[in-house]
């Protein structure tokens, strides 16, 4: 045991995720019962290090009641890096190197070692961090579920609950006016959460950045649906990060549509081709919003207290991931940037196509 440690900081940065509040609770209890630390909350991610002044101690006290909330205590941001900070400075914008400077707030804070909770940009910083010296662990958090290194990530499983419960409400009310629904959903370059919502919701077609689609395959699903099964709705779940064609089906091309837009110019497309009313729900920042599922609850629990384990035995530098059901602790280089994408030949999508889902690749 490293009995070095008095002292331990915790911070979460970049977007937020359902569960990290429960990791913050898991990692207090932890290192306050069991190591007889100290543990203070740094706000805001990395931000906290530059302007410390809100920075305050965690208490089992000040744990109490948040397992269940979204969100997370400590406040966040997924901007600002310490080591290339953009600030204004006389109307205009530089960048600087604030890492020494976090490095000094760290020592004046006593703070002997720092728990990330971030997603893959956070925990780079935290690496970079690490290899100026500072004794970093990290818990990756994301709803995308995209981090190689981890099984799943906290976030994932509400995220699902939440989209697959907007399909089922949108279900009901396609059937009934016979529309298009497209439902489009967050995921970043990862189809994840549009896969496994779409397969639990039921969709017809589910379009994903894995996947090369054209409109006319998406078209003819819904065609066919009409003519041949004589259902005269359909449920087109998008990935947000899909790549659009280069022509649409009338041979136009598309206009460049960002996250967030791209459900609305598939649903265009859609719409002129069949000639169907066609509607678009664009689910946003509601998956990542509210209450944890309790199996992200549990795990971010176990990730929190897994943290506190690898500081107690000064296994610094790694990130706690779950790996055959158990939570370890791997180097973080190994983790960072080695993104986990869908396999278009995995037996999840071919499950999704034993059961008529359409991925608009096929006529
Ligand atoms: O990575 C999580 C995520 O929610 C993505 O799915 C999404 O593209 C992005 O963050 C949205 O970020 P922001 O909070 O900056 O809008």
């Amino acid at each position: 045991m490293s009995s070095n440690v008095r002292t331990i900081g915790v911070s979460t940065g970049g977007g937020d995720a359902p569960g990290l509040n429960a990791v913050i609770r898991g990692l207090v209890r932890t290192s306050i019962n069991d190591y007889g630390w100290r543990v203070i909350g740094i706000t805001n991610g990395f931000d906290g290090l530059i302007w410390p002044e809100h920075c305050r101690e965690l208490t089992d006290d000040s744990v109490r009641g948040i397992l269940p909330r979204g969100g997370t205590i400590l406040g966040t941001t997924n901007r600002g890096n310490p080591f290339a900070y953009v600030v204004e400075e006389a109307g205009q914008k530089v960048t600087k190197d604030f890492s020494a400077l976090c490095m000094d707030n760290l020592k004046r804070l006593k703070m002997d070692a720092l728990v990330v909770i971030g997603g893959d940009g956070t925990l780079s910083i935290a690496h970079q961090f690490h290899k100026l010296g500072m004794k970093v662990v990290g818990v990756p958090k994301t709803i995308d579920n995209d981090l190689s290194a981890t099984e799943v990530t906290f976030g994932f499983d509400t995220a699902l609950h939440v989209v697959t419960d907007a399909i089922d409400r949108l279900h009901t009310t396609a059937e009934s006016h016979h529309r298009v629904m497209v439902i489009e959903v967050m995921g970043r370059d990862a189809g994840w959460i549009a896969l496994h919502a779409g397969l639990a919701g039921g969709a017809h077609v589910i379009l994903i950045p894995e996947i090369p689609f054209t409109i006319e395959n998406i078209c003819e699903k819904i065609r066919d649906r009409e003519m041949l099964k004589k259902r005269s709705f359909s449920l087109v779940v998008v990935a947000e990060g899909v790549k659009l064609p280069e022509k649409d089906a009338l041979g136009k091309p598309f206009p460049d549509a960002k996250p967030g837009q791209i459900g609305n110019t598939i649903a265009f497309a859609i719409r002129e081709f069949t000639g169907k009313e066609t509607r678009v729900t664009v689910l946003g920042h509601i998956q990542r919003g509210g209450s944890p599922s309790p199996f992200d609850r549990v795990l971010a629990t176990r990730f929190g207290v897994q943290a506190a384990d690898l500081i107690a035995r000064g296994e610094f530098g790694k990130m706690v991931c779950l790996r055959c059901g158990n939570i370890v602790g791997v180097p973080l280089e190994e983790a960072i940037g080695v993104y986990k994408t869908v396999d278009p030949k995995s037996d999840l999508v071919r499950a999704a196509r034993a059961v008529g889902i359409s991925f608009g690749d096929q006529p």
